[in-house]
């Protein structure tokens, strides 16, 4: 039988014995139910299992594992109590090795869908020694008195008591507010720096309805503790007016021997052993600097830029956050560097302005957010004729796209590397080099 039809598809709440036979770049396991496509979360290819079918249109059904006849060797048993819940991490019970590997062909997958790039590999991927406790920031969504993450593609909130990707310390001072009056809070930010932890207390109230000294004396090692005043409700979690309540009201990392200033709204990589990792590729895909003018294109706190300063003729930073680029213009002066120049405007328009000003550089650094580069800084590159171009990207879905457009003009690819900078999730980072055809 066939289910081709809406009549006679699959149906919410029925069972049935699959095999998985194949893998979303995702991390989901597809089964075939008489060719009809099902979803099943948290399963791996070859796996026998029954299944229960929570959706179902006639399309494709989803599906939740029920009972295993069949377990594949690359499963590992998940190490926290509610990763079946939480929306954090979704390749938890697939052992680490194994991840890089699927995340490999996650990104080539995505170039041949995406981009149609039909024999381009990744030519290595990254992974981490120690996969655990990596993350330097942490968003604690805060609602109806719970604090903990929210559940996939929802805003219901799941507790937990402690989550191994994020700092132990971070999991300690959520045990305390969860014992405190927490009506005013949003969201409870953390973010880390060498010997440096920032409380960021996101909330709709502007004056300090905590008691702070009794917080620090419990934690000596919160060095600073911001009131972030967000009284809109967005799904942005930051709002734009911050409150020092106690120390600097920053922190401050360092960075292959150079040190930087973090200010609450300033980006800033989340994994430190694997950004290092990064950063050393970009150099190596750089090459030779000497003499050299280089964009760096959304630019955060200027990292790559003092990174590649040191060869180079100069380096033209461009950020739209004005705290990120007052943070890397002070990141540059303290460290004693001299030519960066940080523009903060929106990266689409500032080339343009460039352009416009016959202002060019011999290599072009991009790394934008997960939604990939704007289609006019794209265009104007490729106007430009910067001979190497690196593509930093959190997202290889948006990357492939990009490269596409770059590679049907004057650029082609000449290596792309992975690095995991967020094992046990679905994501990875990725550099590729591009030079001039
Ligand atoms: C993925 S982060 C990269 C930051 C930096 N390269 C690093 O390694 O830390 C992307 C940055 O682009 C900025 N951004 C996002 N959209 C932008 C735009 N249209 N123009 C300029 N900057 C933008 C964000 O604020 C963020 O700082």
């Amino acid at each position: 039988m066939m289910y081709n039809t809406f009549m006679d598809k699959i149906k919410k709440n029925q069972q049935h014995k699959v095999k998985i036979l194949d893998m979303t770049h995702e991390g989901t396991g597809i089964a075939k139910i008489d060719g009809f496509p099902v979803f099943v979360s948290n399963t791996l290819t070859g796996e026998l299992l029954d299944i229960h079918i929570i959706k179902a249109n006639n399309k494709y059904a989803v599906a939740k594992p029920l009972k295993f006849y069949q377990k594949s060797k690359k499963r590992t048993e998940p190490f926290c109590d509610v990763f079946h819940r939480c929306g954090g991490c979704d390749l938890q019970h697939i052992k680490y090795e194994e991840q890089l590997i699927i995340k490999k062909q996650i990104v080539e997958s995505n170039l041949q869908r995406i981009g149609g790039f039909n024999d381009l590999l990744v030519d290595e991927i990254i992974g981490m020694e120690k996969p655990y406790n990596y993350r330097n920031k942490a968003q604690y969504p805060v609602n109806e008195g719970k604090i903990g993450f929210y559940a996939k593609k929802s805003h219901t909130i799941i507790e937990h008591d402690k989550c191994l990707v994020q700092d132990e310390r971070v999991t300690k001072i959520i045990e305390y507010f969860k014992n405190q009056e927490i009506s005013h809070i949003k969201h409870l930010v953390f973010r880390i720096g060498d010997d440096k932890l920032m409380l960021i207390v996101v909330s709709n109230n502007r004056k300090p309805f905590f008691d702070i000294e009794l917080l620090i004396a419990t934690f000596p090692f919160i060095t600073t503790i911001v009131l972030n005043y967000h009284p809109n409700e967005t799904n942005v979690v930051l709002g734009k007016e911050n409150i020092t309540l106690y120390g600097d009201g920053y922190i401050t990392d360092q960075l292959l021997e150079i040190s930087y200033r973090i200010s609450p709204n300033s980006f800033y990589q989340v994994n430190k052993v694997q950004t290092e990792k990064l950063y050393k590729k970009v150099i190596e895909f750089a090459g030779d600097t000497k003499n050299k003018t280089i964009f760096d294109l959304y630019c955060g706190i200027g990292t790559i830029s003092l990174t590649m300063a040191k060869d180079a003729k100069k380096v033209i930073g461009i950020e739209s956050v004005i705290e990120a680029v007052n943070d890397a213009n002070i990141n540059m002066k303290e460290n004693s560097i001299d030519n960066c120049e940080f523009i903060c405007n929106k990266v689409e328009d500032e080339i343009i302005n460039l352009y416009n000003d016959n202002i060019i550089a011999d290599i072009v650094i991009v790394d934008p957010p997960r939604k990939g580069c704007d289609r006019v800084l794209l265009d104007t590159i490729i106007k430009m004729n910067i001979e190497k171009m690196i593509y930093v990207s959190c997202d290889s879905a948006t990357l492939a796209r990009d490269l596409k457009i770059l590679c049907d003009e004057n650029y082609k690819v000449l290596n792309i590397v992975a690095i995991d900078m967020f094992p046990h999730t679905k994501h990875v980072e990725t550099v590729t080099l591009l030079e001039l055809k």
